[in-house]
């Protein structure tokens, strides 16, 4: 009944003829493809060259992230509603490096939330411990932590139409993935918070995508556990062979 999202995160990576040529491998590959949504999710700077060469039909249009305020005297931010004149209908927020190298709070990260519902965009917000609290057992604190202290300050629809997507910080660009056992206790372990926060029917719907080091190779076996409902792909969405595969395991 959830059905599967595969979204490929390409961070600050690529010059436009690099990302129109990813972005045209991957459209051609994923149109065969059935049962399974598919989103890219460009630098900003490319969101126009990557929705030229898209068709609409098969790979939705996603941002890295957008303001947490309207219009306005926010230097160097982009707000919501400016992400809908490229066709973007999804935006990650609240990634673990935005959280690490800028700073972003859950207070900044529900008000990015809110803008992004305001203007129509799907969210996908990203959730996760670092090693050091895995290590200290601090794994479900902290990431109920982050998704009270986003979900408590949204406002009216709360979480609405997001999606939420569970990245274990040592998991991301380390090679090093959550084993499906871990994954799924995760995943569970998150719907259950949602349950309590929005109610039991609201949350049995909401997709939680794992991120982290998802290649071909492991996407079967991940992407198989009940409560994991497809991945935020970094590294391995770079290429096209790669990001199509995991795509396809998700079917
Ligand atoms: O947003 C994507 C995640 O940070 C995962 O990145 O697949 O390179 O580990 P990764």
């Amino acid at each position: 009944m959830r059905t599967p999202l595969i979204a490929g995160n390409w961070k600050m990576n690529g010059r436009r003829g690099d990302a129109e040529a990813l972005a045209r491998a991957v459209e051609v590959k994923v149109a065969a493809l059935s049962g399974v949504e598919i989103c890219v999710c460009p630098p900003f700077v490319h969101l126009q060259a990557v929705q030229s060469v898209l068709s609409g039909e098969h790979v939705a249009l996603g941002a890295q992230n957008c303001a947490d305020a309207g219009p306005g005297a926010r230097t160097g931010e982009i707000a919501a509603e400016m992400l809908l004149d490229y066709g973007v209908s999804h935006v990650i927020l609240g990634h673990s490096e935005r959280r690490a190298h800028y700073g972003e709070t859950d207070e900044v990260i529900a008000a990015r939330y809110q803008e992004a519902q305001n203007a129509g965009l799907i969210p996908i917000l990203c959730v996760g411990e670092t090693l050091a609290e895995r290590e200290a057992d601090q794994t479900e604190a902290i990431v109920g932590g982050q998704i009270r202290g986003v979900t408590e300050r949204l406002e009216g629809t709360g979480l609405g139409n997001g999606v939420i997507a569970y990245e274990p910080v040592w998991a991301i660009g380390t090679g090093r993935t959550a084993t499906a056992d871990q994954a799924e206790h995760m995943h569970a372990f998150i719907r259950e918070q949602l349950a309590m926060l929005e109610g039991h029917a609201n949350a049995s719907a909401r997709r939680i995508l794992y991120g982290g080091s998802m290649k071909p190779a492991n996407a079967g076996e991940l992407l198989a556990q009940p409560d994991v409902d497809g991945g935020l792909i970094g590294g391995a969405s770079l290429d096209a062979d790669d990001f199509v595969a995991i795509c396809a395991a998700a079917q």
